[in-house]
């Protein structure tokens, strides 16, 4: 039998005791955590969310279990906001100390009472008014913010880095990271570390751009280092030791095309081994073959960089698709783990970048242990362990005209994040199973120049989106075993363009769907066991946190994402038309007892008819490649908007000269986010409209 040994304590000293204990407890719950690099590292501390990934492993994986397994059928919603503007939310909010901060459109960011979502304050930094024609390059996506001890940073569409105090909102300082000139922009979440704040940039797509990273100072944002992804021309010298590297892996004049390389995602600073991993973008052009025409790697495209998070100097590197051509940029999530491999723990990092294999990398040294396909591939057989390099497939670099190859620029994984559960060892990966064909005959490799400002691949390419797997599956939610580099289940999914994940101690796993569904999975055998339809396409990852003793899920819901953007048909039959759809942030728990607020119905625009205006078949010719270059990005393919702005076959702004000219060369809609084109000729005018027009009559033809 058990026996209970029990005693007293003289009462004085229980009372001392007692009153010691209540006021550590209060102190606890009224003085603030200070953000910092221990508090960001800490894994145990669910109730904050204080780091894009959670912690600084970037795993996405929370600690709290009060929604578990048997109850999360009964998750409730708890509040919501409505958010103001059309266009995308695809960030991942941050919690601390019961107040959430998270940044919407046109990058407003925003603090909230993390229990009712009452607005602490919010901050506006003007952004159309300070892009105006940056507005061409890339898109209001930003994927989130930065806190680092009373201040949050917040990043630009127009490439400025803002540090924000964290209990006013007010602004205490501002650095502009972007030339004027060049066409480069941010989407990125700002990654703080040791008192530094490190922000990269996209553009490769939109110029002849040389991709960096630049890291500040939090207190004051003066810069403390910059590193360059690809070398410069060696006739200007070069910046480092790491470019005079880099350049041996190039050929011909590539600085003309500016290399690209740019980082606008996948920052990962790792505490243990005091190192930063940046993970680095795609060529400028796409195609190898004017990008480089001699061949060569090109350094350090497509690759997991490591930097000395003091100086940014060059530490080691692994590159995934050595002399890329397909857009096979390695900007998704870096995910640190400790992971026991054949009886060795290694610091692994996990990587599942665009060209679908799943990388280990020990990142003590960057080598490469382990890589299979996650997805579809067609360009490369196998990694060759011995060189730690892709063995390709002969003609998938579309050398002899034709190719159709397995994963598309889309990536067989994106930006949408994957979380990984130390508990059952799995990554959850969202997973595209797209190909998309090739071709680059009647190209003029040796007189191809990219201009900034306007969209240049150096390739034709189109999305096949259905010739996909055998059973039809698009997109897909599958969780990996890192360590057998296999699959463990898969739930296939309506299309591909579905948001990232969060797992729970639990082992739940949580992940919003494009077609407006936030579910949440049996993480060991991927049974649903919760779903709740949030009337709007959800492109960012969900969150989990508590106050008080109540945990919380939290998502931002907002279509966004390049996809969303410029996919043209197989995105608009979502039917998440422009401006049909209010923007919310939407927050469960066990104990909510709030109504779902009511969603309009999805819609599929019509393009609208007109007799009145007669097309040019020379002019939308024309037109064809005016919109390319300049509104595909926003407008859609094909000028089938996906959602993210109006689709023009339906617009009637197209039918008066007069009113097109206000919205497109006058700017009267800049404020929300369609950018001034005040360099286009009368005749490109003209031909855009003729276009637009031709586009409409096709899909009304269509139609009939
Ligand atoms: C960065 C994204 C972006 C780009 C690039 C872009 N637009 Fe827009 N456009 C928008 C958004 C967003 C709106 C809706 C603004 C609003 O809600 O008032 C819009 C609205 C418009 C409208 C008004 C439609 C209506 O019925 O109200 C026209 C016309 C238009 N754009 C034409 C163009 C043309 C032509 C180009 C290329 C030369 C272009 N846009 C490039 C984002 C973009």
């Amino acid at each position: 039998m058990k026996k209970t040994v029990s005693f007293r304590l003289p009462y004085l000293l229980e009372t001392l005791l007692v009153s010691l204990l209540c006021s550590f407890a209060s102190a606890q719950q009224a003085s603030p955590i200070l953000v910092n690099d221990a508090a960001m590292s800490n894994e145990s501390n669910g109730e904050n969310w204080l780091a894009f990934g959670r912690t600084y492993s970037e795993q996405r994986f929370s600690p709290l279990t009060q929604i578990n397994q048997s109850n999360v059928s009964a998750l409730r919603l708890d509040w919501y906001i409505d958010l103001p503007n059309n266009r995308s939310l695809v960030s991942t909010p941050l919690v601390v100390d019961g107040v959430m901060y998270f940044v919407s459109s046109m990058n407003i960011v925003r603090a909230v009472d993390a229990t009712s979502g009452e607005e602490k304050w919010n901050y506006d930094p003007q952004v159309a008014q300070h892009a105006a024609r940056r507005m061409r390059a890339g898109w209001d996506n930003s994927r989130g913010i930065g806190i680092w001890e009373d201040k949050v940073f917040v990043a630009t569409w127009d490439g400025r880095l803002i540090g924000i105090d964290r209990n006013d909102g007010s602004e205490l300082w501002s650095v502009q990271t972007i030339d004027p000139e060049l066409a480069m922009y941010i989407t990125g979440a700002p990654k703080v570390f040791k008192g530094k704040v490190l922000i990269g940039n996209g553009g490769t797509e939109n110029g002849p751009n040389r991709g960096y990273v630049t890291a500040y100072e939090a207190d004051t944002g003066e810069q403390a280092w910059r590193f360059y992804i690809v070398p410069g021309n060696p006739a200007d010298g070069f910046e480092d030791e790491a470019m005079e590297m880099a350049a041996e892996t190039w050929t011909g004049e590539w600085w003309r095309h500016g290399g690209g390389g740019n980082a606008w995602h996948g920052f990962t600073y790792d505490v243990e081994l005091d190192q930063l991993y940046i993970g680095t973008g795609n060529g400028s052009p796409w195609n190898h073959k004017i990008r480089s025409p001699g061949g060569g790697d090109n350094l350090f495209l497509c690759s997991v960089v490591a930097l000395d998070p003091d100086t940014g100097e060059y530490l080691w590197h692994y590159q995934t698709t050595p002399g890329e051509s397909w857009d096979y940029n390695s900007n998704m999530d870096i995910v640190l783990a400790d992971l026991n491999i054949e009886g060795r723990q290694v610091k692994a990092l996990m990587h599942a970048p665009k060209n679908g294999f799943f990388y280990i990398i020990d990142r003590e040294n960057g080598e490469l242990i382990s890589a299979e396909k996650y997805t579809e591939v067609s360009w490369a057989s196998h990694i060759d362990m011995t060189t730690s390099k892709p063995v390709e497939i002969a003609g998938q670099r579309y050398e002899n005209g034709t190719a159709i190859v397995y994963p598309t620029p889309v990536g067989g994984h994106s930006w949408h994040a994957m979380s990984y559960n130390p508990n059952n060892g799995l990554v959850y990966i969202p997973t595209i199973h797209w190909a998309a064909t090739w071709n680059d005959e009647g190209y003029d490799f040796s007189g191809f120049q990219a201009e900034q400002w306007k969209i240049h691949f150096g390739v034709d390419f189109a999305l096949t989106g259905n010739s996909t797997r055998p059973d039809g599956v698009e997109g897909s939610l599958q969780a990996w075993d890192p360590i057998r580099q296999q699959q463990v289940w898969e739930v296939p999914a309506d299309g591909v363009w579905n948001a990232g994940t969060l797992a729970t101690a639990s082992n739940l796993l949580f992940q919003g769907r494009a077609d407006g569904h936030l579910i949440a999975y049996n993480g060991d055998s991927g049974e649903q066991l919760w779903d709740e339809n949030l009337g709007l396409g959800i492109s960012a990852p969900p969150i989990t946190y508590s106050v008080n003793g109540r945990q919380y899920i939290a998502i931002l819901v907002g279509w966004g994402g390049s996809l969303a953007a410029l996919g043209g048909q197989v995105m608009a039959d979502y039917g998440w038309a422009y401006g049909d759809h209010t923007r919310r942030l939407y927050t469960f728990s066990l104990d909510g007892a709030a109504s779902m607020p009511a969603s309009a119905p999805q819609r599929i625009p019509t393009p609208l008819a007109s007799s009145d205006f007669i097309v040019n078949t020379d002019l939308a010719t024309q037109g064809a490649t005016v919109f390319a270059e300049s509104c595909v990005f926003c407008h859609g393919f094909e000028a089938v908007s996906s959602g993210m702005a109006p689709d023009l076959r339906a617009s009637s702004v197209i039918l008066s000269a007069t009113a097109f000219e206000q919205v497109v060369r006058g700017g009267a809609l800049a404020p929300n986010g369609m950018p001034p084109f005040t360099d286009f000729s009368d005749a490109q005018f003209d031909s855009i409209r003729h276009y637009i027009r031709q586009q409409a009559e096709a899909g009304l033809a269509a139609a009939r």
